[in-house]
Protein backbone atom coordinates (compact mmCIF):
# COMPACT_ATOMS: atom_id res chain seq x y z
CA UNK A 1 0.00 0.00 0.00
CA UNK A 2 1.30 3.87 -0.45
CA UNK A 3 0.59 6.17 1.86
CA UNK A 4 1.52 9.77 2.14
CA UNK A 5 3.08 11.42 5.16
CA UNK A 6 3.58 14.76 5.96
CA UNK A 7 6.82 15.41 8.03
CA UNK A 8 7.15 18.27 10.28
CA UNK A 9 10.72 17.71 11.75
CA UNK A 10 10.27 21.44 13.64
CA UNK A 11 13.11 22.90 16.09
CA UNK A 12 15.76 21.49 18.49
CA UNK A 13 15.53 17.42 18.90
CA UNK A 14 13.31 17.50 16.84
CA UNK A 15 14.91 16.93 12.94
CA UNK A 16 17.31 14.38 15.28
CA UNK A 17 14.30 11.97 16.60
CA UNK A 18 12.21 12.68 13.19
CA UNK A 19 14.94 10.87 11.49
CA UNK A 20 15.40 7.71 13.67
CA UNK A 21 11.86 7.53 12.95
CA UNK A 22 11.61 7.54 9.48
CA UNK A 23 14.21 5.09 9.59
CA UNK A 24 11.94 2.66 11.34
CA UNK A 25 9.60 3.49 8.96
CA UNK A 26 11.37 2.95 5.92
CA UNK A 27 12.13 -0.88 7.98
CA UNK A 28 8.65 -1.49 7.98
CA UNK A 29 7.94 -0.27 4.40
CA UNK A 30 10.54 -2.86 3.35
CA UNK A 31 9.57 -5.83 5.96
CA UNK A 32 5.72 -5.35 4.95
CA UNK A 33 5.74 -4.28 1.53
CA UNK A 34 3.88 -0.92 1.83
CA UNK A 35 5.50 2.89 0.36
CA UNK A 36 5.98 5.18 2.90
CA UNK A 37 6.60 8.68 0.76
CA UNK A 38 7.18 11.53 3.37
CA UNK A 39 7.72 14.72 2.68
CA UNK A 40 9.44 17.19 5.19
CA UNK A 41 7.98 20.52 5.63
CA UNK A 42 8.66 23.95 7.36
CA UNK A 43 6.70 24.90 10.80
CA UNK A 44 7.67 25.91 13.80
CA UNK A 45 10.97 28.76 14.56
CA UNK A 46 13.03 26.80 11.53
CA UNK A 47 9.86 28.16 9.45
CA UNK A 48 10.06 31.96 11.11
CA UNK A 49 13.64 31.79 10.40
CA UNK A 50 13.69 31.10 6.64
CA UNK A 51 9.69 32.29 5.69
CA UNK A 52 8.50 34.71 8.75
CA UNK A 53 5.86 32.66 9.93
CA UNK A 54 5.50 29.45 12.08
CA UNK A 55 2.98 27.73 9.52
CA UNK A 56 3.69 28.38 5.92
CA UNK A 57 0.26 28.27 4.02
CA UNK A 58 2.28 25.19 1.74
CA UNK A 59 2.81 23.34 5.05
CA UNK A 60 -1.20 23.62 6.03
CA UNK A 61 -2.02 22.70 2.72
CA UNK A 62 0.46 19.88 1.97
CA UNK A 63 -0.90 18.62 5.86
CA UNK A 64 -4.05 18.67 4.35
CA UNK A 65 -3.84 16.38 1.26
CA UNK A 66 -1.48 13.93 3.22
CA UNK A 67 -2.55 10.86 5.00
CA UNK A 68 -0.90 11.50 8.17
CA UNK A 69 1.35 14.27 9.69
CA UNK A 70 4.25 13.03 12.06
CA UNK A 71 6.02 16.06 13.97
CA UNK A 72 9.26 16.34 16.05
CA UNK A 73 8.77 19.57 18.43
CA UNK A 74 8.87 23.13 17.72
CA UNK A 75 9.99 26.07 19.88
CA UNK A 76 12.98 27.06 21.50
CA UNK A 77 14.64 30.00 23.39
CA UNK A 78 15.73 32.41 20.07
CA UNK A 79 11.97 32.61 19.57
CA UNK A 80 10.51 33.01 22.86
CA UNK A 81 10.63 36.84 22.90
CA UNK A 82 7.76 37.16 20.27
CA UNK A 83 4.61 37.63 21.08
CA UNK A 84 2.08 34.75 21.53
CA UNK A 85 0.08 34.78 18.22
CA UNK A 86 3.47 34.60 16.42
CA UNK A 87 5.67 32.21 18.24
CA UNK A 88 6.73 28.13 17.36
CA UNK A 89 3.95 26.88 19.11
CA UNK A 90 1.15 28.37 17.45
CA UNK A 91 2.04 25.93 14.53
CA UNK A 92 0.72 23.40 16.55
CA UNK A 93 -2.56 24.83 18.01
CA UNK A 94 -3.65 26.34 14.69
CA UNK A 95 -2.96 22.86 12.78
CA UNK A 96 -5.17 21.38 15.48
CA UNK A 97 -7.55 23.21 14.85
CA UNK A 98 -7.42 23.74 11.44
CA UNK A 99 -7.40 19.52 10.96
CA UNK A 100 -10.06 19.04 13.48
CA UNK A 101 -8.33 16.95 15.28
CA UNK A 102 -10.29 16.76 18.46
CA UNK A 103 -9.14 13.49 20.20
CA UNK A 104 -5.79 13.49 21.94
CA UNK A 105 -4.97 9.88 22.59
CA UNK A 106 -1.98 9.82 25.73
CA UNK A 107 -0.80 6.11 25.95
CA UNK A 108 1.09 5.66 29.61
CA UNK A 109 2.46 2.79 29.08
CA UNK A 110 5.26 1.57 31.60
CA UNK A 111 7.28 -1.12 29.51
CA UNK A 112 8.19 -3.51 32.34
CA UNK A 113 12.16 -3.05 32.02
CA UNK A 114 11.89 0.57 33.21
CA UNK A 115 10.50 -0.41 36.42
CA UNK A 116 13.03 1.09 38.11
CA UNK A 117 12.18 4.49 36.73
CA UNK A 118 8.33 4.52 38.06
CA UNK A 119 7.43 6.23 41.43
CA UNK A 120 5.13 3.79 41.79
CA UNK A 121 6.08 0.88 44.62
CA UNK A 122 7.01 -2.48 42.52
CA UNK A 123 3.55 -4.25 43.80
CA UNK A 124 1.81 -1.69 42.07
CA UNK A 125 3.31 -2.00 38.88
CA UNK A 126 3.75 -5.54 38.86
CA UNK A 127 3.77 -6.51 35.14
CA UNK A 128 3.71 -2.96 33.87
CA UNK A 129 0.96 -0.39 33.30
CA UNK A 130 -1.02 0.27 30.00
CA UNK A 131 -3.26 2.85 29.84
CA UNK A 132 -4.71 4.88 27.02
CA UNK A 133 -5.93 8.32 27.97
CA UNK A 134 -8.35 9.83 25.16
CA UNK A 135 -8.63 13.75 25.81
CA UNK A 136 -11.27 16.23 24.33
CA UNK A 137 -9.25 18.37 22.47
CA UNK A 138 -11.47 21.10 20.58
CA UNK A 139 -14.05 21.82 22.81
CA UNK A 140 -14.94 22.45 26.99
CA UNK A 141 -13.55 25.02 29.28
CA UNK A 142 -10.95 25.68 27.31
CA UNK A 143 -12.72 27.07 24.75
CA UNK A 144 -15.69 28.01 26.44
CA UNK A 145 -17.40 31.49 27.15
CA UNK A 146 -14.74 33.68 29.57
CA UNK A 147 -14.31 36.81 30.39
CA UNK A 148 -14.54 39.08 33.66
CA UNK A 149 -17.58 41.81 34.99
CA UNK A 150 -17.63 43.50 37.82
CA UNK A 151 -20.28 43.49 40.62
CA UNK A 152 -21.53 46.12 43.44
CA UNK A 153 -21.36 43.22 45.92
CA UNK A 154 -18.71 41.11 45.03
CA UNK A 155 -16.38 43.37 43.15
CA UNK A 156 -14.14 42.17 40.10
CA UNK A 157 -15.22 38.23 38.87
CA UNK A 158 -13.90 36.09 36.42
CA UNK A 159 -15.27 33.25 34.68
CA UNK A 160 -14.84 30.14 32.47
CA UNK A 161 -17.75 28.46 30.86
CA UNK A 162 -17.44 24.33 30.56
CA UNK A 163 -20.11 23.52 28.11
CA UNK A 164 -20.39 20.38 25.98
CA UNK A 165 -22.73 19.66 22.83
CA UNK A 166 -23.99 16.31 22.40
CA UNK A 167 -22.20 15.76 19.07
CA UNK A 168 -18.76 16.78 20.88
CA UNK A 169 -19.46 14.24 23.57
CA UNK A 170 -20.49 11.36 21.09
CA UNK A 171 -17.78 11.82 18.78
CA UNK A 172 -14.81 11.65 21.39
CA UNK A 173 -16.84 8.58 22.60
CA UNK A 174 -16.84 7.00 19.70
CA UNK A 175 -12.92 7.35 19.04
CA UNK A 176 -12.72 6.04 23.18
CA UNK A 177 -14.78 3.00 21.90
CA UNK A 178 -12.96 2.16 18.98
CA UNK A 179 -10.04 2.18 20.79
CA UNK A 180 -10.86 -0.49 23.53
CA UNK A 181 -11.78 -2.43 20.97
CA UNK A 182 -8.27 -2.69 19.29
CA UNK A 183 -6.77 -3.21 23.51
CA UNK A 184 -8.48 -4.64 26.38
CA UNK A 185 -12.03 -3.63 25.76
CA UNK A 186 -12.92 -1.45 29.24
CA UNK A 187 -13.73 2.06 28.93
CA UNK A 188 -13.43 4.32 31.76
CA UNK A 189 -15.47 7.76 31.62
CA UNK A 190 -14.38 10.46 33.95
CA UNK A 191 -16.51 13.41 34.94
CA UNK A 192 -17.95 14.86 37.68
CA UNK A 193 -22.01 14.41 37.12
CA UNK A 194 -22.64 14.54 40.55
CA UNK A 195 -21.82 18.43 40.38
CA UNK A 196 -21.43 19.62 36.52
CA UNK A 197 -24.61 19.81 34.46
CA UNK A 198 -21.94 19.15 31.27
CA UNK A 199 -20.88 16.13 33.18
CA UNK A 200 -24.25 15.04 33.42
CA UNK A 201 -24.81 15.42 29.59
CA UNK A 202 -21.26 13.34 29.23
CA UNK A 203 -22.35 10.64 30.96
CA UNK A 204 -25.95 9.96 29.39
CA UNK A 205 -23.98 10.39 25.87
CA UNK A 206 -21.26 8.12 26.69
CA UNK A 207 -23.96 5.56 27.97
CA UNK A 208 -25.95 5.90 24.71
CA UNK A 209 -22.52 4.86 22.37
CA UNK A 210 -21.51 2.21 24.49
CA UNK A 211 -25.08 0.64 23.47
CA UNK A 212 -23.30 0.23 20.15
CA UNK A 213 -20.08 -1.32 21.80
CA UNK A 214 -21.60 -4.00 23.46
CA UNK A 215 -18.16 -6.24 23.47
CA UNK A 216 -16.72 -3.05 25.41
CA UNK A 217 -17.12 -2.38 29.24
CA UNK A 218 -18.35 0.96 30.30
CA UNK A 219 -17.41 2.46 33.77
CA UNK A 220 -17.96 5.93 35.36
CA UNK A 221 -15.61 7.45 37.93
CA UNK A 222 -15.70 10.71 39.44
CA UNK A 223 -12.42 12.52 38.35
CA UNK A 224 -11.55 13.07 42.23
CA UNK A 225 -11.42 9.42 42.25
CA UNK A 226 -9.96 8.86 39.02
CA UNK A 227 -6.82 10.76 40.04
CA UNK A 228 -6.91 8.74 43.14
CA UNK A 229 -7.05 5.68 41.76
CA UNK A 230 -4.60 6.01 39.00
CA UNK A 231 -1.95 6.14 41.44
CA UNK A 232 -3.86 3.46 43.97
CA UNK A 233 -4.21 1.00 41.48
CA UNK A 234 -3.05 2.05 37.94
CA UNK A 235 -3.78 -1.60 36.30
CA UNK A 236 -7.70 -1.33 36.95
CA UNK A 237 -7.46 1.13 33.49
CA UNK A 238 -7.42 0.52 29.49
CA UNK A 239 -9.00 3.42 28.04
CA UNK A 240 -9.82 6.34 30.16
CA UNK A 241 -12.44 9.26 27.88
CA UNK A 242 -12.94 12.51 29.76
CA UNK A 243 -12.94 16.34 28.78
CA UNK A 244 -10.29 18.45 27.97
CA UNK A 245 -9.68 20.03 31.14
CA UNK A 246 -10.00 16.33 33.18
CA UNK A 247 -7.97 14.77 30.44
CA UNK A 248 -5.29 17.43 30.78
CA UNK A 249 -4.44 16.92 34.29
CA UNK A 250 -5.11 13.05 34.16
CA UNK A 251 -2.55 12.46 31.48
CA UNK A 252 -0.37 14.40 33.30
CA UNK A 253 -0.93 12.15 36.39
CA UNK A 254 -0.99 9.03 33.98
CA UNK A 255 2.51 10.34 32.34
CA UNK A 256 4.85 10.38 35.16
CA UNK A 257 4.16 6.72 35.57
CA UNK A 258 6.12 5.93 32.46
CA UNK A 259 9.54 7.08 33.65
CA UNK A 260 10.97 9.06 30.86
CA UNK A 261 9.06 12.32 29.21
CA UNK A 262 11.16 10.59 26.29
CA UNK A 263 9.26 7.79 26.35
CA UNK A 264 5.71 9.37 25.54
CA UNK A 265 3.75 9.28 22.22
CA UNK A 266 0.62 10.78 21.66
CA UNK A 267 -1.89 10.60 18.75
CA UNK A 268 -4.53 13.62 17.63
CA UNK A 269 -7.17 11.83 15.65
CA UNK A 270 -10.43 13.50 14.15
CA UNK A 271 -12.91 12.09 12.26
CA UNK A 272 -11.05 11.36 8.92
CA UNK A 273 -8.35 8.86 8.94
CA UNK A 274 -5.85 12.02 8.63
CA UNK A 275 -3.92 12.06 12.05
CA UNK A 276 -0.67 14.35 13.72
CA UNK A 277 1.41 12.34 15.44
CA UNK A 278 4.27 13.01 17.89
CA UNK A 279 5.75 12.99 21.01
CA UNK A 280 4.45 14.70 24.37
CA UNK A 281 7.88 16.30 24.92
CA UNK A 282 9.22 19.76 23.42
CA UNK A 283 12.26 20.59 21.58
CA UNK A 284 14.83 20.24 24.00
CA UNK A 285 17.25 22.60 23.32
CA UNK A 286 19.20 22.14 26.40
CA UNK A 287 20.34 18.48 24.31
CA UNK A 288 19.88 19.76 21.08
CA UNK A 289 22.37 18.44 18.48
CA UNK A 290 24.21 16.78 20.67
CA UNK A 291 22.90 13.15 19.75
CA UNK A 292 21.65 12.35 23.28
CA UNK A 293 17.75 12.52 22.88
CA UNK A 294 15.73 9.65 23.43
CA UNK A 295 13.58 8.77 20.23
CA UNK A 296 11.30 6.10 21.21
CA UNK A 297 8.53 8.72 22.07
CA UNK A 298 8.58 9.70 18.21
CA UNK A 299 9.35 6.12 17.13
CA UNK A 300 6.27 4.94 19.45
CA UNK A 301 4.20 8.20 17.55
CA UNK A 302 5.38 6.62 14.34
CA UNK A 303 3.77 3.41 15.76
CA UNK A 304 0.73 4.87 16.68
CA UNK A 305 0.08 6.20 13.04
CA UNK A 306 0.39 3.11 11.53
CA UNK A 307 -2.21 1.46 13.85
CA UNK A 308 -5.01 4.78 13.71
CA UNK A 309 -4.26 6.36 10.49
CA UNK A 310 -3.17 3.20 8.02
CA UNK A 311 -4.38 0.21 10.09
CA UNK A 312 -1.50 -1.47 9.97
CA UNK A 313 -1.94 -2.89 13.24
CA UNK A 314 0.59 -5.87 13.14
CA UNK A 315 3.24 -3.21 11.66
CA UNK A 316 2.36 -0.84 14.46
CA UNK A 317 3.17 -3.92 17.06
CA UNK A 318 6.18 -4.69 14.99
CA UNK A 319 7.69 -1.08 15.89
CA UNK A 320 6.37 -1.45 19.70
CA UNK A 321 7.87 -5.37 19.91
CA UNK A 322 11.46 -3.89 18.99
CA UNK A 323 10.90 -1.06 21.59
CA UNK A 324 10.42 -3.98 23.93
CA UNK A 325 13.50 -5.93 23.14
CA UNK A 326 16.10 -3.14 22.93
CA UNK A 327 15.26 -1.89 26.16
CA UNK A 328 15.47 -5.65 27.44
CA UNK A 329 18.81 -5.63 26.04
CA UNK A 330 19.69 -2.82 28.32
CA UNK A 331 20.12 -0.01 25.63
CA UNK A 332 19.53 3.54 27.24
CA UNK A 333 19.30 7.19 26.13
CA UNK A 334 21.03 9.03 28.79
CA UNK A 335 17.28 10.08 30.16
CA UNK A 336 16.67 6.38 31.37
CA UNK A 337 20.34 5.18 32.39
CA UNK A 338 20.27 3.48 35.29
CA UNK A 339 23.88 0.83 36.47
CA UNK A 340 24.91 -1.76 34.25
CA UNK A 341 23.02 -0.71 31.32
CA UNK A 342 24.16 -0.12 27.74
CA UNK A 343 24.49 3.85 27.21
CA UNK A 344 23.65 5.17 23.90
CA UNK A 345 23.24 7.91 21.30
CA UNK A 346 20.01 8.98 19.43
CA UNK A 347 21.06 7.54 16.53
CA UNK A 348 22.28 4.02 17.88
CA UNK A 349 18.76 3.88 20.06
CA UNK A 350 17.47 3.94 16.44
CA UNK A 351 19.73 1.59 15.07
CA UNK A 352 18.98 -0.84 17.53
CA UNK A 353 15.41 -0.65 17.29
CA UNK A 354 15.70 -1.41 13.39
CA UNK A 355 18.00 -4.44 14.08
CA UNK A 356 14.88 -5.85 16.45
CA UNK A 357 12.37 -5.46 13.36
P1 LIG B 1 10.94 19.83 26.87
O1 LIG B 1 10.01 18.69 26.83
O2 LIG B 1 11.54 20.26 25.59
O3 LIG B 1 12.16 19.47 27.85
C1 LIG B 1 11.98 19.20 29.25
C2 LIG B 1 13.15 18.36 29.76
O4 LIG B 1 13.02 17.03 29.25
C3 LIG B 1 14.51 18.86 29.28
O5 LIG B 1 15.45 18.65 30.29
C4 LIG B 1 14.81 17.99 28.08
O6 LIG B 1 16.19 17.80 27.85
C5 LIG B 1 14.14 16.68 28.47
N1 LIG B 1 13.68 15.94 27.30
C6 LIG B 1 12.62 16.25 26.51
N2 LIG B 1 12.51 15.38 25.52
C7 LIG B 1 13.52 14.49 25.67
C8 LIG B 1 13.93 13.34 24.95
N3 LIG B 1 13.31 12.92 23.84
N4 LIG B 1 15.01 12.65 25.39
C9 LIG B 1 15.65 13.04 26.50
N5 LIG B 1 15.30 14.12 27.22
C10 LIG B 1 14.25 14.83 26.81
O7 LIG B 1 10.19 21.04 27.56
P2 LIG B 1 10.66 22.56 27.80
O8 LIG B 1 12.10 22.59 28.13
O9 LIG B 1 9.68 23.08 28.75
O10 LIG B 1 10.42 23.27 26.40
C11 LIG B 1 11.42 23.49 25.41
C12 LIG B 1 10.78 24.11 24.19
O11 LIG B 1 9.86 23.18 23.58
C13 LIG B 1 9.95 25.36 24.49
O12 LIG B 1 10.15 26.27 23.45
C14 LIG B 1 8.52 24.86 24.49
O13 LIG B 1 7.61 25.85 24.19
C15 LIG B 1 8.58 23.79 23.42
N6 LIG B 1 7.55 22.76 23.55
C16 LIG B 1 7.08 22.24 22.38
C17 LIG B 1 6.18 21.21 22.41
C18 LIG B 1 5.77 20.61 21.11
O14 LIG B 1 6.35 20.89 20.07
N7 LIG B 1 4.78 19.73 21.09
C19 LIG B 1 5.64 20.67 23.67
C20 LIG B 1 6.26 21.25 24.84
C21 LIG B 1 7.17 22.26 24.76
MG1 LIG C 1 -1.01 19.69 30.28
Amino acid sequence: MNFQIAVIPGDGIGPEIINEAIKVLETIGKKYHHHFHFQKLLAGGCAIDKVGTCLPDETLDLCKKSDSILLGAVGGPKWDTLPGEQRPEKALLRLRKELNLFANLRPALLFPQLKDACPLKKEIVGNGIDICVVRELTGGIYFGEKGRKSSDIMGEIAYDVESYSVSEIKRIAKIAFEIAGKRKKKVTSVDKANVLESSKLWRSVVEEIANDYPDITLHHMYIDNASMQLIRDPKQFDVIVTSNMFGDILSDEASIITGSIGMLPSASLGNSTLGMYEPIHGSAPDIAGKNKANPIATILSAAMMLRYSFNLNKEAQAIEDAVTKVLKQGYRTPDLIHTEMQLVSTKEMGEQIIKNI
